[in-house]
């Protein structure tokens, strides 16, 4: 491939960046004009000048922006987003030393993020390797696109039938969609996911807990146990008479592991993993929150969406009442919708035979019960999940509306830009 970074293609600059201090300019020009590229267009000035000047001309290829005036970083990085051409690979740097704020930044679509003060090395490496990607075919290429959507299971409360949606819904993009998926079941000590596919579990989600370091994609491919041609599982029955040593990296790990060997993700993800492990939502999709129609699983449906707003605003809710039965909830559907303040997404009837007859069958409950309108109703969030994501992988409208069109686009910006297409019809 010829050099895309060269001036021409499109009236494109190669580069530009918006720097707050003269300090950090002196430090980048030099390596700028090693890339060979104009020093001039290293301005001073933060984000907001970023957005400024891109609303009112072409984005370049590497928008190097820095934070460190910015009150907001994921807002106003938001407001980029709306001025930035797809495929503008975004390198941030700011002074602010957390990585919760490193991992949201990425969730949103920035490439890179450096840390101040800068050197010469690691700003000829970050421009190297934003370059490499810039190049690289994008995700927008039909061809080239590997889509994957990661979708994390979560139950407001125990039983409420988060593993046996988790489940149901790995079986259907594998065994229906035909999609390679991968069920990972973080409920490590009483795991039902591989009893629900009448499986042993196995060591292998044991062995990448205790050995984080060994998981690649040789590592997967022994340690998953197979339930259909499409669906691999790592699930555990971790032993009980000890706690669990692990500082979730090898769950982060696995999930990145996944994205390059599956098209589709599905994590059976307890409740407590989410408050010691938040940063394991960093590249989920969809959230499907699992609830009943109860007083408590109201309470903490509010709690849990309040904090994927804070936590994880880039994935998609999904709501999915399940075990409904007609006129004897605790909460009718208008109560709990009012206090939860917005709508469920989707309503599983409570079907005991169903359930009893995926139990018997060693089947998920949408396998082993076709035709149950429970399982309808799953399919139908199967489906949704496909769709929602589907938007989010990179056929957004033509325009300038969103960041990275080399990457997985978050559904954020994606909402942003299907309000922006209304608006524009
Ligand atoms: N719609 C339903 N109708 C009847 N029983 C259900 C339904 N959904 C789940 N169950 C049953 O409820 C029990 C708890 O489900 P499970 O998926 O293990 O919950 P969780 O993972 O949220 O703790 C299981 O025995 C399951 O078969
Ligand atoms: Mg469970």
């Amino acid at each position: 491939m010829n050099a895309p970074w060269k001036p021409g293609a499109g009236g494109r600059d190669p580069f530009a960046a918006f720097i707050c201090d003269e300090t950090a300019l002196d430090t980048l020009r030099p390596v700028v004009i090693e890339m060979g590229w104009q020093p001039e267009k290293c301005a001073k000035g933060g984000l907001r000048n970023a957005v400024q000047s891109l609303s009112v001309s072409a984005s370049p290829n590497i928008l190097m922006v820095d934070l460190s005036e910015s009150g907001d970083p994921l807002n106003d990085i938001n407001a980029l987003a709306e001025v930035c051409e797809p495929g503008t690979v975004v390198v941030a740097i700011g002074q602010v030393n957390d990585v919760r704020l490193y991992r949201d930044l990425l969730a949103s679509g920035i490439h890179d993020y450096l840390l101040k003060p800068l050197s010469a090395g690691q700003l000829r490496d970050a421009l190297t390797h934003a370059q490499a990607v810039f190049a690289a075919p994008k995700a927008s290429d039909p061809d080239a696109a590997k889509r994957h959507i990661s979708t994390a299971v979560v139950g407001t409360r125990g039983g409420v039938g988060a593993s046996t949606l988790a489940t149901s819904l790995a079986w259907l993009f594998s065994a229906d969609h035909k999609l390679p998926t991968a069920l990972l079941d973080l409920d490590v000590h009483f795991g039902t996911g591989a009893l629900a596919l009448d499986l042993e579990p196995g060591r292998g989600l044991t062995d990448a807990i205790d050995n984080p370091s060994r998981i690649d994609g040789l590592f997967i491919e022994r340690a998953m146990i197979r339930a259909n041609d499409n669906l691999a599982i790592l699930s555990a029955e971790a032993p009980i008479n000890s706690p669990l040593m692990t500082d979730g990296s090898a769950f982060v790990q696995l999930e990145e592991e996944f994205r390059h060997a599956f098209e589709m993700t599905v994590i059976d993800l307890p409740r407590n993993m989410l408050i010691n492990f938040p940063h394991l939502l960093a590249d989920v999709n969809v959230v499907v929150l699992a609830t009943e129609m109860t007083l408590a699983s109201a309470r903490d449906t509010i709690r849990i969406l309040s904090w994927l707003k804070t936590n994880a605003a880039h994935a998609q809710p999904l709501i999915v009442a399940n075990k409904v039965q007609a006129g004897i909830a605790e909460i009718s559907k208008a109560d709990f919708e009012a206090s939860i303040e917005r709508k469920i997404d989707f309503t599983v009837p409570y079907d005991l035979k169903a359930a009893a007859n995926a139990a018997k069958l060693g089947q998920t409950f949408a396998d082993a019960n076709r035709a149950s309108k429970a399982s309808t109703a799953i399919r139908q969030l199967a489906e949704s999940v496909i769709g929602a994501s589907d938007e989010d992988a990179g056929d957004s409208p033509a325009g300038k509306k969103s960041l990275l069109g080399s990457f997985d686009f978050k559904s954020l910006l994606a909402k942003k830009d299907k309000a922006a297409a209304r608006a524009d019809a």
